[in-house]
């Protein structure tokens, strides 16, 4: 490979990873950042998200964040604790509407139940943007999980 086609290449794999992070970051977004979230909202949202777990069946457990996505983008800039793995847990707590599914399979069928709590996050960073939620502390304690 000479070394214009090396950095060409190079150039290209740059892009893709970018893509890729704003795409996770978008997705991230989406299911959970939403500052009109309520415990009511939960199958609606479900429904409109449409996500499934590992299993293909609606998936079991979603928390949205009640902030804006700057807000939540902060944690990544400065506003959050680094931990293991790219993680990092907000310095301030966030209000989260956590919806968990009480029934049905597969979409339009599946019922959640929604409860709402103020809680620390713990997302994962990449290229100083949100890209996975992975939990939440309660306040007032420092332990992980
Ligand atoms: C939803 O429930 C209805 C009524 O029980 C059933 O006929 C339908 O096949 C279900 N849909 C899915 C996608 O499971």
């Amino acid at each position: 490979m000479t070394f214009q086609k090396a950095f060409l290449y190079l150039l290209l794999l740059c892009a893709t990873v970018m893509a890729d992070v704003n795409q996770q970051y978008n997705h991230f977004l989406k299911q959970h950042v939403d500052g009109e979230m309520t415990i009511q909202k939960c199958k609606s949202q479900m429904e409109i998200l449409n996500l499934n777990g590992p299993d293909g069946k609606c998936k079991v457990k979603n928390t949205f964040i009640l902030a804006n996505s700057d807000q939540v983008k902060a944690i990544c800039t400065g506003g959050g604790t680094p931990k293991e793995n790219n993680l990092v847990q907000s310095n301030n707590p966030f209000i989260v509407v956590i919806c968990t599914r009480t029934g049905g399979d597969s979409h339009p069928n599946c019922t959640y139940k929604g409860s709402s709590a103020t809680k620390n996050v713990i997302i994962a960073c990449a290229r100083k943007l949100p890209v996975h939620y992975d939990g939440d502390v309660d306040i007032g304690t420092t332990d992980g999980k």
